[in-house]
């Protein structure tokens, strides 16, 4: 029999990392197969989201920020990996590369894997100091990404305008709420969706931005309504699938540095899934490329994870 391309306990462990991804509704809508040509990175196509995701995008860029935690892992273990994307069927390929210990970067931002999570509760008013949002947009940047800030009073309201406008059209039908629903539960130990817990409190209308209605409790009336977040849009170059993948990429390298950074991270995709308002996000934002995500920065304190599946669901045996 032939050797794998990497050992069946490196390529396992490295999956039990890659899983603690993002993905919208923490719908986990990836596999992973080990081969001796190298390891391949597929969707799940049971894992899909007609409603908010009709082309599969969504899927494509959760699958992307689980690639970057696999090369990470990888690359910590002493057995780093080259990737390759846009094979037919498959996501990313990765092969090994010339064995060499990770740099204490990678290190750090590893570390970061299983500490990082969406943070829907409120953000404190401190601003967010002008070198950490450097180092984030840095880590679009090196990752073949763009972070743009959306600065001043003006910009915001208007993309928070376009997140507000996105949101009304999206539960104005009845389909996607269904299927928020079916992400959403009140139990805790579900190992995907996103539960009560971790969704946070009801939006309230009075929120600059709109978050995503998940089903959470009553608004608190505490709730701080910051009228100054740090708000960045992200995107990559191209909008082939491939380029969709590389953004999950740029996202996860982003929020793992914003996680080092001891920054709390919130995601806002609602613009990007009504075809007409990213358009608008596009333009308002002056950029050649479409949007992938909206996301907030700040300070806040730790609140409830999300669960994730076990890692021999998502693997192809061994053969
Ligand atoms: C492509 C994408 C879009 C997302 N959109 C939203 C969103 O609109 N609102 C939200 O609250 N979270 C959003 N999320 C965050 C997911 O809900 C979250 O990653 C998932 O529930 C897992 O939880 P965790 O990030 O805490 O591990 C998005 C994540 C991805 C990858």
């Amino acid at each position: 029999m032939n050797a794998l391309a990497w050992d069946w306990e490196v390529f396992t462990a490295a999956v039990g990392d890659a899983v603690w991804a993002p993905s919208i509704h923490n719908s986990q809508p990836w596999r992973f197969r080990c081969t001796q040509a190298g390891i391949d990175l597929l969707a799940d196509p049971g894992r899909g989201l007609p409603a908010c995701d009709p082309d599969g995008r969504a899927v494509r860029v959760s699958c992307g920020a689980a690639a970057y935690n696999l090369r990470l892992a990888l690359a910590v273990a002493g057995a780093p990996a080259e990737y390759a994307l846009g094979r037919a069927g498959v996501l990313v390929r990765l092969t090994p590369a010339a064995a060499r210990p990770a740099n204490p970067q990678q290190h750090r931002l590893y570390r970061e894997i299983r500490r990082r999570h969406t943070n829907r509760s409120p953000f404190s008013e401190v601003p967010v100091e002008a070198a950490a949002v450097a180092r984030l947009v840095e880590a679009a940047h090196d990752e073949g990404g763009w972070l743009h800030l959306v600065t001043g009073g003006k910009a915001l309201t208007d993309v928070a305008e376009l997140i507000r406008t996105a949101d009304a059209k999206l539960s104005a039908d009845p389909a996607y709420v269904a299927e928020l629903r079916a992400w959403s539960s009140a139990a805790d130990q579900r190992v995907e969706g996103v539960d009560r817990r971790a969704a946070g409190a009801a939006p309230h209308p009075a929120e600059l931005l709109t978050r995503r209605d998940f089903g959470g409790p009553a608004h608190d009336t505490t709730r701080e309504l910051s009228r100054e977040p740090l708000v960045a849009v992200l995107g990559v170059p191209g909008e082939a699938p491939a380029d969709e993948v590389r953004a999950g990429m740029v996202l996860q390298r982003v929020l793992l540095t914003a996680a080092d950074l001891g920054l709390a991270a919130a995601m806002f995709s609602q613009p990007i899934e009504v075809p007409a308002v990213r358009e608008r996000l596009r333009r308002l934002l002056g950029r050649a490329d479409a949007p992938q995500l909206v996301l907030r920065f700040g300070y806040a304190p730790t609140t409830c994870f999300t669960n994730r599946r076990p890692v021999a669901d998502v693997i192809e045996p061994e053969s």
